[in-house]
């Protein structure tokens, strides 16, 4: 089976996950999307109203907001991979938790193993605390960080630099570190 098939298999599977009891409440899951080529691999929380009304990752008011940033280094939408920690909404967006994390990690694992990306941006607390570990974003963001055999950069969840126009500011620095290691 080539990657490509074997990622679409990936998402039927997801489509119908019934590993936890979001399914229950969600309207579609969101596996994630982008080429199988990618070299950059983005990994938020969880999917919201939208992305659920959608079945598309990050189309909402922080996914606007991401997908301006990676313009801003350059690239579109189209040229990269996004995918959350979660595949299903929680309600009222509430934050996964730990059991959550744990049944739904190995889809976005699996993806990584496909993709192959040359960084994986790990984006706010969840993202970062499900892939690397308890890092504080605030103390970890725009660094790389090398675990199993894979390069990770962290930084801020869009959400937050929704909530506050200083963590914008640190964010899209970030992002021009990140540009910077693409060149
Ligand atoms: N926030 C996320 O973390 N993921 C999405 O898909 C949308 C919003």
């Amino acid at each position: 089976m080539t990657r490509e098939k074997e990622l679409n298999a990936l998402h039927e599977i997801i489509h119908s996950c019934r590993l936890c009891p979001l399914h229950e409440t969600r309207t579609n899951a969101v596996p994630g999307e982008g080429p199988i080529n990618a070299q950059l691999f983005f990994i938020g929380e969880a999917p919201g109203a939208q992305e659920d009304d959608t079945g598309k990752p990050f189309v909402g008011r922080s996914g606007k907001l991401l997908i301006s940033m990676i313009e801003e280094i350059g690239l579109s939408r189209e040229d990269v991979f996004i995918s959350s920690i979660l595949n299903c909404r929680p309600p009222k967006n509430r934050t996964p938790k730990l059991s959550e994390i744990e049944l739904c990690r190995p889809y976005v694992e699996k993806q990584i193993e496909l993709i192959n990306p040359r960084i994986i941006v790990l984006l706010g607390r969840v993202a970062i605390y499900s892939i690397v570990g308890p890092w504080k974003v605030t103390e970890s963001h725009g660094r790389f960080f090398e675990a199993k055999g894979r390069t990770y950069f962290m930084t801020f969840h869009p959400a937050a630099a929704l909530r506050s126009s200083s963590v914008k500011d640190l964010m899209r620095a970030d992002f021009r570190i990140l540009q910077s290691e693409l060149l």
